[in-house]
């Protein structure tokens, strides 16, 4: 009986011992296959070849395991029929070589088993060695090459990253020098300029897509302070619906600055009794006297909400001024309507809002509210005439002789006025109007008064 057990005991560690020399072979592949960039190849080619060795050794083993099975089974076999009578009152009921049998069978079963189980491998192991050599040596060729193979992918990446910066490089490059490649709407202007001998080659920045970076307003050229040099200087703009940027005076000196000159007066050397076309250009001298023209007014004016703001100043040298919370005027197919005027606030009247929603006028336009009459003729100006007006910036320089603004009767209105700042029979010494955006300085709803 005892001897019987022992058996058992030796079979099972057996098998255990078989399947831990199967799992240490798996576990160790597995981890060197985690670790092949890692691993020395040698190091990993030898490690299997300790494994198949150990398996083939292991097999040896059992193989002797199973013989002393053999010779233990065949003892307990005659020592069982010697203890007949005592294992007969062990088991009880069951007849004593039932028993036996079942137990023979039970351990012949484990045998075969086992012994299949170990002659497959020991015949893998033996019939398949050079094969499995083979293997290893592909193996090993295979990793030379896979590793050589990596090296070449992590000399193609360090090629390819420095190829990626110098392309950035290149292409922060040129996204700066884009502005300067003419678009096909200018190289198409250009061939029909010179295919047609009477018009100009446009100039390249009208056109571009990209224009270099200026200023929309004065105002917006004085948040970008270092551009600023000076109180009232000639500055750069482009505005978003005019495609070529243009001259403007720039006032940054009066009340908070930011402000663009649209019209001047100082000294009459400009003719400001023009018609139409010209106040729709603009004429005059930008550092002098000058206006604007309508069309900027209105692109200006259109762009970003706009504040007004009017200086004036007399032979006396007082100076007034009048400021509307918004001004805008609407384009030339609504004949420059001033279709937007805010609330007024100032120290000189206010002798605009009787033009308000009106159209301009010139003498060779008139839109005016005098259905008899033109305004614009009448009173030698170019305006946003009612029937007619309260002021009339556009008349004529009428001013100074003897250093007084005081005017001839035959002259009223016809000169440079403003009715609540010294009436239609004076003419001005000086006149300045000046926009400057306010929607993105304060609220506009709250500035319309
Ligand atoms: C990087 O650029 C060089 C030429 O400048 C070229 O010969 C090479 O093939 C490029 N490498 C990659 C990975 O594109
Ligand atoms: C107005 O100012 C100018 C210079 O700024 C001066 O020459 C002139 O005398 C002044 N006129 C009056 C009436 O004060
Ligand atoms: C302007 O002068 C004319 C003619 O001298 C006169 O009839 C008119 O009342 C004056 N207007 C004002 C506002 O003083």
């Amino acid at each position: 009986m005892f001897v019987k057990v022992l058996c058992f005991v030796v079979l099972l560690k057996c098998v255990v011992a078989v399947g831990e020399s199967q799992n240490q072979a798996t576990t160790r592949q597995r981890y060197s296959g985690y670790n092949v960039n890692n691993v020395n190849q040698n190091d990993y080619i030898s490690k299997i070849f300790g494994t198949v060795t150990g398996l083939q050794s292991s097999s040896h083993d059992i193989n002797q395991k199973l013989d002393e099975i053999d010779n233990k089974v065949s003892r307990i076999d005659s020592e069982t029929r010697n203890g007949f009578a005592s294992l007969k009152n062990v088991v009880g009921h069951e007849t004593p070589s039932a028993t036996l049998n079942h137990v023979k069978r039970e351990i012949e079963a484990m045998r075969l088993d086992l012994m299949s189980t170990t002659h497959k491998r020991q015949a893998d192991a033996s019939s398949s060695e050079p094969d499995c050599s083979e293997k290893l040596t592909a193996i090993a060729t295979l990793l030379t090459s896979t590793r050589s193979a990596i090296a070449g992918i992590q000399r193609d990446f360090m090629s390819f990253s420095t190829n990626m910066s110098q392309l950035l490089a290149l292409s922060s490059d040129i996204h700066k020098r884009q502005h300067l490649l003419p678009t096909k709407q200018y190289l198409n202007n250009v061939v029909h300029a010179t295919t047609s001998p009477h018009q100009r080659i446009p100039p390249v920045y009208g056109i571009l897509n990209n224009p270099p970076r200026l200023g929309s307003s004065c105002f917006h050229i004085s948040q970008l302070s270092s551009s600023v040099t000076g109180d009232i200087e000639i500055q750069r703009i482009q505005v978003p619906t005019i495609p070529e940027p243009f001259f403007v005076l720039c006032d940054h000196e009066t009340q908070d600055g930011g402000w663009t000159v649209v019209q001047q007066r100082i000294d009459g050397t400009i003719n400001f009794n023009r018609n139409w076309l010209e106040y729709k250009n603009g004429f005059g001298n930008i550092a002098g006297e000058f206006f604007i023209g309508l069309d900027k007014l209105h692109a200006m004016t259109t762009s970003a909400l706009c504040e007004l703001l009017i200086v004036m100043e007399d032979f006396e040298n007082n100076t007034r001024y009048a400021k509307y919370s918004a001004f805008a005027i609407a384009g030339e197919r609504e004949d420059y309507a001033m279709n937007l005027l805010g609330g007024y606030d100032g120290t000189a009247g206010d002798s605009l809002s009787f033009s308000a929603s009106y159209k301009f006028s010139t003498f060779d336009n008139d839109n005016d509210g005098w259905v008899e009459g033109n305004c614009a003729q009448a009173h030698t100006g170019a305006w946003w005439f009612n029937a007619c007006e309260m002021s009339n910036l556009n008349g004529q320089y009428l001013g100074g002789n003897e250093g007084t603004g005081k005017i001839s009767a035959n002259n009223q209105f016809q000169g440079i006025y403003w009715n609540t700042f010294n009436g239609p029979n004076y003419s001005l010494k000086s006149v300045k109007m000046m926009i400057r955006p306010v929607a993105e300085r304060t609220n506009f709803y709250s500035n319309l008064d």
